[in-house]
């Protein structure tokens, strides 16, 4: 497959076209941006590590019944993906209260959520992704209610088939996002699924092995994407 002319760049990935109009070239970078956009920084070999991880986690869903934009895993840093188009809202999952949650309704971090709870955000950086219900996406034709209820039924599937794989890693899942896209028709996980989307404590010790080191200058940001890697492999 040939990689054409550069489609999109965003914060952490640039998309290109290659010469099968179905497929898509996604390159990771190890740009990191925290806050939209506010905070910018660099973590060494994040791309190598996020894309790894996303095609061990696509793969791994795939086999539990959950389509995914992954093709093919081209090298270190590098992926094959279907051209999918996303879907502007970014579905969170959280199983544990952490972050913006924790600060919205004054909860501990580290409070168990009696249910795993599911938010949408409107995907647009320039009013810096506000939280959204299902009403909201109706009323702006962000998509259909067809596919809101697939997007509930994956979101929910993923994050029992997530928790089950960590945990046998030894990792809490706090919470994480994702983003779905239409192919062919069809609603799709897109984007990635690492450290910079979600929120993992390793089990016995709470320590962050995720972005969240970088967001709060905690150190060992680049040995934590390192350690979840591994982990996984
Ligand atoms: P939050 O607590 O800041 O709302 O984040 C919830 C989860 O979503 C957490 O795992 C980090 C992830 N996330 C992103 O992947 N991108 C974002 O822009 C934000 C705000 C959060
Ligand atoms: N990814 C978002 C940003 O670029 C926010 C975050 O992950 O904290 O600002």
């Amino acid at each position: 497959m040939e990689k054409l002319e550069m489609l999109y760049e965003g914060k952490a990935k640039r998309v290109y076209k290659t010469n099968k109009p179905d497929i898509f070239h996604i390159v990771y970078k190890d740009d990191a941006t925290a806050f939209n956009g506010v905070k910018k920084g660099t973590i060494l070999d994040k791309g190598a590590v996020n894309n790894q991880m996303s095609a061990i986690i696509f793969e791994m869903l795939e086999t539990k019944g959950v389509p995914t934009h992954f093709v093919e895993l081209l090298n270190e840093r590098e992926m094959l993906v279907k051209a999918v188009e996303i879907l502007p809202i970014e579905v969170i999952v959280r199983n544990i209260a952490a972050g913006s949650l924790a600060k919205r309704l004054g909860l501990d971090e580290g409070t168990v959520m009696n249910e795993t709870v599911l938010e949408f955000c409107y995907k647009n950086d320039d009013l810096g992704d506000p939280m959204i219900n299902d009403y909201h996406v109706a009323a702006m034709k962000l998509a259909t209610a067809e596919q809101v209820e697939t997007i509930k039924k994956y979101a929910f599937m993923i994050n029992k088939e997530l928790v089950t794989y960590f945990e046998a890693r030894n990792i809490k899942l706090v919470d994480f996002k994702i983003e779905f896209g239409v192919y062919k028709g069809e609603v799709i996980l897109a984007d990635e699924i690492s450290p910079d989307t979600c929120r993992l404590w390793d089990a016995e010790t709470d320590k962050k092995l995720d972005k969240d080191r970088f967001r709060r200058d905690l150190g060992d940001v680049e040995d934590a994407y390192q350690e979840v890697l591994s982990r996984l492999k």
